[in-house]
């Protein structure tokens, strides 16, 4: 078995690679898409559904957790992992975009951030070294620093020097964790907003350090395609060749298509989750809406060319029916199949790029996606 924190690469293809990485729960073959586990469950699934998709690794949040049920309840019970029953990799996310995006009155200052809990406004205070105890609480395979992501808009001042706070608060993180103290791997977050040069800085800043993996945040945010690809493609190339790089909170297929394009190892997105709950479907056709009445007299599957449980086994009439009736099997159906083409997404590509085709893979993608081209 590989150490704990290897990541070897196997192939690539212009910038794109396949690889795999060792976690103290297993091996993670890359590139890869992370389900959302918010709360420490992927919603409307269960771990043997995840194990049929094939997924091989899911997140779950440092802020969620450690409000309800408490990350001292889940270290009780001998982490994240046997308290959910899901026996591979987890990466939690450090809290600080959670912070940003869901909580009330935060305020932020060098020592961390305040915030009150969006459950029943109780205050708590975050700072890096807080967020590493309680993901070593969760007993996390893959944890995440404490940063700040800068919304979209944030003007040049404010980012840089936001920018250096979460470097500072990336070294803190480190101090608090020190390499070899432990089997959980600690990644940074490069932030610089939407500055070319902030990019740069953040990312000089945080790969001189020493961490298992780096992240680019602060993407996805409320920009444009073209903003957000402008970043991810100067960035990207920027981070180092031998860790593997995770675009956090991205995004859709087409999206992680030009993520791998750019050099990407790594992504996870609400997206195949949540829109599997609004009836939103990812097919090989493009996006259906299961609701039209279009499908209340169709009896094929939902997409030919996907093998999924779904998919083998019911009409998209059925589940057009569960969906208008509002059955909670409508859930769990529809996450199965959307997860299903997320991770088939990301395992053509490994394979398209050991056969030396990503390029004509990522052109099959745009041809599906044609109005999201960039
Ligand atoms: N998820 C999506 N974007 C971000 C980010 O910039 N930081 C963190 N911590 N999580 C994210
Ligand atoms: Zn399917």
């Amino acid at each position: 078995m590989a150490k704990i924190g290897e990541f070897t690469l196997h192939a690539t293809d212009g910038a794109a690679r396949t690889g795999e990485l060792q976690t103290a729960h297993g091996v993670v073959q890359t590139p890869i898409f992370m389900p959302v586990g918010t709360v420490g469950s992927v919603k409307g699934i269960a771990p043997d559904d995840l194990n049929n998709i094939g997924a091989e690794i899911i997140l779950g949040n440092t802020y969620h957790l450690y409000l309800r049920p408490g990350d001292d309840l889940v270290a009780r019970h001998g982490g994240l992992q046997k308290f959910n029953s899901w026996n591979k990799p987890i990466l939690t996310d450090s809290g600080g975009f959670q912070v940003f995006s869901l909580s009330d009155l935060r305020k932020i200052k060098e020592e961390g951030v305040t915030f009150r809990s969006h459950l029943d406004g109780s205050k708590h205070l975050f700072t890096p070294e807080k967020v590493i105890q309680i993901q070593r609480n969760l007993n996390s395979d893959i944890m995440m620093v404490l940063d700040e992501c800068v919304g979209f808009g944030a003007d040049k001042e404010y980012t840089a020097r936001s920018l250096e706070m979460t470097t500072r608060w990336a070294k803190r993180c480190r101090e608090e964790y020190p390499r070899g103290a432990g089997d959980n791997l600690l990644f940074a977050i490069t932030q610089g907003g939407f500055f070319k040069d902030l990019r740069e800085r953040s990312i000089a800043q945080l790969t001189s350090e020493d961490f298992d993996g780096f992240a680019l945040g602060g993407l996805s945010v409320g920009e444009s395609k073209e903003k957000m690809m402008e970043i991810l493609y100067h960035s990207a190339p920027l981070l180092p060749k031998d860790k593997p790089r995770y675009l956090m909170g991205v995004g859709t297929p087409l999206d992680i298509i030009n993520g791998i394009n750019a050099g990407i190892d790594m992504f996870d997105c609400v997206l195949p989750t949540r829109n599997a709950r609004n009836g939103t479907l990812y097919t090989s056709q493009g996006k259906i809406s299961i609701k039209r009445k279009e499908y209340a007299e169709d009896d094929g599957p939902l997409d030919p060319n996907c093998n999924c449980y779904t998919c083998r086994t019911f009409s998209r009439a059925y589940l057009r029916h569960l969906f208008q009736a509002k059955e909670l099997l409508s859930f769990r159906l529809n996450s199965i199949h959307n997860l299903t083409y997320f991770l088939d997404t990301v395992r053509g590509a490994r394979k398209a790029i050991r056969e030396g085709r990503f390029a004509e893979y990522k052109k099959s993608y745009e041809a599906i996606y044609p109005n999201e081209v960039v």
